[in-house]
């Protein structure tokens, strides 16, 4: 089992699935058949004008989870009709307020870690060990920027007075913003954004991706009953194209919090600049193509548990997984040996158990864009392994962690979203070739380095232009305040998540200066 460890650094709830596995399955089991429902909440309500469409499990396409109301795009107008009126007061109220209520929604979260972690293998299908870990993720988020806030919002910083007036910096809300989080961390990311909206004085209308509706939705509830006001904070389910487009269209958008694919941010990027009205700040964290460099002195064992680890948890559904893995060709034969064995290990199947490594990827339409670049390498890569698929696979989207052995980055045209591994061998001479290839990609996300030599690893960290540098570990997993997280270029505009800038974005500055 390759997932055993738990993070230590988190401030959140932290369950050891190896030693405490059957009273929490217990636990979870209470979930698993409920039917949930969930959609649209304007002003605290989910109206019951239109029929609940069924929401299926990724793990077993004919496993009905439960039902959402779509949102329309009345309810768009509405939800932001109400957060613009609500936010004069929010704007005003005391940060400690807010910071409370984030701290209530942290507790909150954390009692009910075991129906999160059943609802995210039955909407998401993750593995148990990935919904906890969404648990403990959005948990820290709520008290980072509870803390955050406390320290940058309650008091003004008082400024120098050189002609004898008193001057003061402060920061508040910036008006309704509007917060779109992907499906890969359907509570984290979504909880992230929002949390930082809210404390830094917005009112909120969130779009959460379609695919994990019902955990927005259970989230959104509890956020009001933590103590957010219903007209401060509304949830708007639906497609991309249609709800989230009426939303940033919507000229009282004040600030827009995205987490998606590059191509999407660059379109809300272009809505935004072409609507009238204020300049509207975009808070972008999008794709990678992601690269771990391993060189001849690394040591192999601990290589292959970072590139298994980076490559495939999560079947590769995380925007900061390892794509291209680079390895010195003195060691790419005793290495990619060791990678087929470790491939071989990995255990596909039903998420809810124990033993599972790798659960479905999010729905049919993932599973065909990675089937059609899998078919691509296939005719015009070498195969270097693939995980066997179990028959239990069959009512699932599944892919099977694959790796194929590739020439040069730039036959990656864009990110494949999922469990597929490129591997280019070069040689000591071509390490500047290698940093060219993984800058000129103009994604910078995540990078991983194996090296006993410090100069080699300082060498490719002082050139290598990323948000996230790894030395010696694997590559995902960043912790909240510990390794704030974001990247460059294509990656997104920062600031870093978890981070002590990032609620800056969110707000906007006032100087007040009183002739005494
Ligand atoms: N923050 C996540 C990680 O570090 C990726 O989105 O894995």
């Amino acid at each position: 089992d390759i997932y055993g460890d738990v993070r230590k650094n988190s401030k959140g709830v932290n369950i050891d699935i190896d030693s405490q596995w059957g009273p929490f399955k217990q636990q979870i089991d209470a979930f698993m058949t409920e039917s949930w429902q969930g959609g649209v909440i304007v002003n605290g309500d989910t109206p019951d004008d239109r029929e609940p469409a069924p929401i299926h499990s990724p793990y077993d396409r004919r496993e009905q989870v439960g039902s959402v109301r779509w949102a329309d795009e009345a309810d768009v107008t509405r939800a932001i009709d109400s957060a613009q009126q609500a936010f004069e007061g929010w704007r005003r109220t005391p940060a400690e307020t807010r910071a409370a209520a984030l701290d209530k929604m942290a507790d909150l979260m954390e009692a009910d870690l075991a129906l999160f972690t059943a609802l995210c293998h039955r909407e998401a299908g993750k593995i148990i060990q990935d919904g906890i870990d969404e648990v403990r993720e959005a948990v820290d988020f709520c008290r980072y920027y509870a803390d955050q806030a406390r320290q940058n919002f309650a008091e003004p910083m008082v400024m120098p007075g050189p002609t004898g007036e008193s001057n003061e910096l402060y920061l508040e809300g910036r008006g309704v913003f509007a917060c779109i989080s992907p499906w890969n961390f359907p509570l984290a990311i979504f909880i992230g954004q929002i949390s930082a909206a809210l404390v830094a004085g917005n009112t909120v209308v969130a779009k959460p991706a379609e695919q994990t509706t019902l955990i927005a939705s259970h989230a959104i509830r509890l956020f009001h009953q933590a103590g957010i006001p219903t007209d401060v904070l509304h949830l708007l389910p639906g497609v991309g194209p249609v709800i989230g487009q009426a939303i940033i269209a919507d000229k009282r958008i004040a600030g827009v919090a995205f987490t998606g694919s590059t191509g999407t941010a660059q379109r809300i990027h272009q809505t935004l600049a072409s609507k009238p009205g204020p300049i509207v700040p975009l808070i972008a964290e999008t794709g990678g193509q992601n690269a771990m460099i391993v060189d001849s002195t690394a040591l192999p064992e601990q290589v292959i548990k970072d590139v298994v680890h980076s490559a495939f948890t999560s079947a590769g559904q995380r925007c900061s997984a390892l794509r291209v893995l680079y390895v010195q060709q003195d060691i790419a034969d005793n290495l990619m040996t060791l990678l087929q064995g470790a491939m071989q290990e990995l255990t596909l199947g039903d998420p809810s158990l124990h033993e599972t490594d790798i659960g479905p990827v999010i729905d049919e339409t993932a599973r065909q864009k990675l089937q059609a670049h899998i078919d691509d390498m296939r005719a015009n890569a070498e195969l270097i392994f693939e995980t066997p698929m179990p028959d239990d696979c069959a009512q699932g989207t599944f892919v099977a962690p694959i790796a194929f052995r590739i020439q040069h980055l730039s036959q990656l045209d864009e990110e494949h979203f999922g469990p597929v591994l490129h591997v280019i061998t070069y040689k000591a001479s071509e390490l500047d070739d290698v940093i060219a290839q993984i800058n000129d990609s103009g994604y910078g996300l995540t990078l991983g380095i194996h090296t006993r030599n410090e100069t080699t690893a300082r060498y490719i960290d002082e050139r290598v232009r990323v948000g996230n540098v790894y030395i010696n570990r694997d590559q995902i997993g960043a912790v909240v305040g510990v390794q704030p997280f974001g990247g460059q270029g294509l990656s997104g505009t920062g600031p870093k998540a978890g981070g002590p800038r990032y609620l800056y974005r969110f707000a906007t500055e006032r100087t007040r200066t009183i002739n005494t």
